[in-house]
């Protein structure tokens, strides 16, 4: 039946009994109806990874999971935050002005960090109640803080009657992740959660801000994208992200180059003695990355969805061998997807932890399921969440 239905259709429906369930509980805990309810994606990144700190390519895909925010603006400039998430402290109470660098840490600092950004931005914001609902899974390298980000920038923006593009709101998320969460990301996972569609993988130039939309016809071909998450909780704020970002930093310099997205792997290899073997190999991955993400675009582009597993079995190695952002758990996972019949298979996301994507024949699902389980059990890792997703809408009202 699933093969049927056009998945996101389903999700529609699901998100709108989601948000009426979530306008109710705000009314019980503030006493009066939110003035609205917003919803934005997970992502899960196809292939491209890396590679957006350093200016070059991505293709994220907007996922059917996503945070929603019922929101009320104030007449004083409090801001209040609850989230129907158990294991999040009840309630924050603050106000604007708190918001900022070294501002709120835990989870409102995503909140606050937007309302900040905006401000910042020149839009004029009152105070809010917000409640925030989830179902992205958390630290699960699934961008479940893009998400929120973005449901956020989205509902405040509308509310005060800002008129931002897209892209723009995708920055301002961005600028609340990088200086008052403290995560020194690229803008991907904004971009993908403001620019997601049905079917289809988000194109973009990490350069220019251009995107594109890039047929994802995976139910046609008869495969589907599965996400293995590990349950090694990831960090982006711990050393190690921004380690290889700085690394990448210094490889630029010495190639004499902007950012690596202007570095061939041909000038990556006549460099390798100036550059030494761990900078050789951090630039490696990037330019071929860049380089799979293209060839990725191009056969998506002429219908040949089936062909793109060997890229994604290239873009692990890569990551896994050059950058050396994978772990045990993801490498597992990979094998044992590849093994099963996944037609390719590839850690997503930051790394050290998270999750890993697999493109599988829409037959081979339970036997990929089967053998990542099985392989778990064998290592005496804790279960990992395996799970269907189909690219979805990105970020938008619900009501
Ligand atoms: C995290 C960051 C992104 C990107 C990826 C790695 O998801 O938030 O900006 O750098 O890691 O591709």
């Amino acid at each position: 039946v699933r093969g049927l239905l056009p998945g996101s259709a389903l999700s529609v429906t699901q998100l709108e009994v989601r948000a009426e369930g979530l306008a109710e509980r705000f009314t019980a805990l503030t006493g009066r109806g939110p003035a609205g309810v917003w919803a934005a994606p997970g992502r899960v990144n196809l292939i491209g990874e890396h590679t957006d700190y350093n200016e070059g390519f991505v293709l994220p895909v907007a996922l059917d999971r996503a945070t929603l925010a019922a929101v009320a603006p104030r007449r004083n400039d409090a801001a209040h935050c609850w989230s129907t998430n158990p294991t999040s402290p009840q309630a924050v109470s603050t106000t604007l002005d708190a918001a900022g660098p070294g501002g709120p840490t835990g989870w409102s600092a995503y909140v606050l960090g937007v309302l900040w950004a905006l401000m910042k931005e020149g839009v004029q914001l009152p105070g809010f109640d917000v409640l925030v609902d989830t179902n992205v899974p958390l630290g699960a390298g699934l961008s479940s803080s893009a998400a929120l980000e973005c449901a956020i920038t989205l509902a405040a923006t509308d509310l005060a009657g800002a008129t931002l593009d897209r892209s723009r709101l995708a920055q301002v998320a961005r600028r609340a992740e990088n200086e008052v969460v403290g995560a020194p990301t690229g803008v991907m996972d904004q971009m993908a959660a403001m620019h997601g569609g049905r079917d289809a993988a988000v194109f973009l130039d990490c350069r220019s801000l251009v995107v594109r939309r890039v047929p994802l016809e995976l139910t046609t071909a008869g495969l589907t994208l599965v996400i293995i998450n590990t349950g090694v909780a990831h960090s982006l704020v711990d050393g190690q992200y921004a380690d290889r970002r700085a690394a990448c930093e210094q490889a630029a310099r010495l190639l004499d180059v902007p950012a690596l997205r202007d570095a061939t792997p041909a000038m990556v290899e006549r460099a390798r003695n100036e550059l030494g073997e761990l900078l050789w190999r951090r630039s490696r991955h990037v330019v071929s990355e860049d380089e799979r993400v293209l060839d990725v675009v191009r056969l998506l582009e002429s219908g040949r969805a089936g062909e793109i597993g060997s890229l994604l079995d290239a873009s692990h190695a890569s990551l896994r061998d050059d950058f050396e952002v994978s772990c045990e758990e993801l490498d597992v996972a990979v094998e044992a997807a590849t093994s099963a019949g996944a037609f390719g298979a590839r850690m997503t996301g930051g790394g050290f932890g998270g999750s890993a994507v697999a493109l599988v024949p829409v037959d081979e699902v339970s036997a990929v399921r089967d053998a990542v389980g099985a392989a778990y059990r064998e290592r005496h890792f804790a279960a990992p969440e395996v799970f269907e997703v189909v690219a979805s809408d990105g970020a938008r009202r619900i009501r």
